[in-house]
């Protein structure tokens, strides 16, 4: 028998919906990040996420390349209804699961189709895509609808709508009844106990890897008009964040003898984040003055750990949840620029609003060398601003 040919037409509208598809799916994981009462589970999804961060940018780099004329990302109507149908039907996580599921069967399928020359590009991304839309869906567990499938042909449809559904979100991220709210610390700045480090690496994974995650997953569904590398970037932070959240609460039960849960937790930084007005206040709020400060506070912590001693393992950690969280403030000042150059707003104005906004010295504790700020992409006037501040200290 002949094989079927896959015409341009075809292999490019496949490409367009799942570009959609998995928008939608990012999307929705999101959500659910959001609505997931574990901690633990939040985290797999967070890894998930992390795992399918450059689908849209792939697809959409090589959509451009099938003489596509049409550059919108448009949604597919059958695919859709399907959806709508579902949500109705079922709960969040199962409407993820079966459409992480049906994505992957999708891809193979197709994969299978494409044309192997003169579409090779196509199928190299596709095979690639198959694997990560797999490894993705071991995070999330296995879906238990088993008798429905999404429809591969609703999605090859080429009747686009150009909208994109309403999310509504909570006010506050969810937590389990399991855990004890408290406002602020719950723990003595002042005490020097080893108790305080045990109460210190809870707080930092449980109020603020956790938090930062949602606070980039309401980022992600609340500024949908953001380009893809933008989401991408912020998938790429959630991602960061659930394992940082995973290794230190493996830590904290390994070495610390205790649990995730064994102390209060608060929404410090989820409520300063909401404290902004708009993506420029967010990201200065979070990536640039929050995580901005941690980097020097992490080298500081790492440094007097390194000289008692003690936590070695601790150490090894927190260096590499260091060099993710300088790419958050990296990534946070790119965003912040590029936000500040297409309104016409001054940087410094936001970062000083902001700051008073969460009540927060401006520059932080530590002062970093000048490489480092250019590293991680601080303006040359924020660097002269903090020079002098600390000159003048
Ligand atoms: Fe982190
Ligand atoms: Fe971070």
């Amino acid at each position: 028998m002949t094989k079927q040919i896959t015409y341009l037409n075809e292999s490019s509208n496949f490409i367009r919906g799942l570009l959609y598809a998995t928008l939608r799916l990012q999307e929705l994981k999101c959500i659910w990040l959001l609505e997931c009462e574990d901690l633990h589970h939040k985290a797999y999804i967070g890894q998930s996420l992390g795992y399918e961060k450059e689908l849209p940018l792939i697809l959409n780099r090589r959509l451009s390349e099938l003489f596509n004329v049409d550059q919108r990302i448009l949604m597919p109507i059958g695919f859709e209804e399907q959806m709508s149908y579902l949500h109705k039907q079922f709960s969040l996580p199962d409407v993820c699961k079966l459409l992480q599921k049906s994505l992957a069967s999708w891809t193979k399928k197709q994969l299978d189709k494409t044309e192997a020359v003169a579409d090779e590009p196509s199928k190299l991304l596709l095979t690639s895509i198959h694997e990560i839309l797999l490894s993705s869906y071991a995070k999330i567990g296995e879906t238990t609808l088993t008798g429905i499938d999404l429809q591969l042909g609703q999605l090859t449809n080429i009747e686009f709508k150009s909208a994109s559904p309403v999310v509504k979100l909570l006010a506050y991220p969810a937590r389990s009844d399991k855990l004890t709210y408290k406002d602020g610390q719950d723990f003595d700045e002042q005490d020097s106990s080893d108790l305080k480090l045990v109460k210190f690496i809870h707080s930092i994974a449980v109020n603020i890897e956790i938090c930062a995650m949602e606070v980039c997953a309401f980022n992600i569904l609340t500024y949908k008009s953001m380009p893809l590398d933008f989401k991408a970037d912020m998938a790429q932070q959630i991602w960061d964040e659930a394992r940082h959240f995973i290794l230190l609460a493996d830590y904290l039960e390994s070495h610390m003898g205790t649990v995730v849960g064994q102390y209060c937790y608060n929404f410090d930084v989820w409520n300063k984040h909401q404290l902004g007005d708009g993506l420029e206040e967010q990201l200065a709020i979070e990536q640039v003055i929050q995580e901005g400060d941690a980097v020097g506070n992490n080298m500081g912590l790492i440094f007097q750990l390194k000289q008692r001693g003690i936590h070695e393992k601790l150490q090894a950690i927190l260096e590499y949840i260091n060099a993710d969280e300088s790419m958050h403030t990296k990534n946070g000042n790119k965003w912040l620029n590029y936000i500040c150059q297409r309104k016409g707003l001054n940087y410094m104005d936001i970062l000083k609003t902001t700051s008073q906004k969460i009540n927060k010295k401006l520059p932080g504790k530590f002062q970093l060398h000048e490489s480092i700020y250019q590293f991680l992409e601080f303006p040359d006037e924020y660097i002269t601003y903090t020079n002098q501040a600390f000159q003048n200290n």
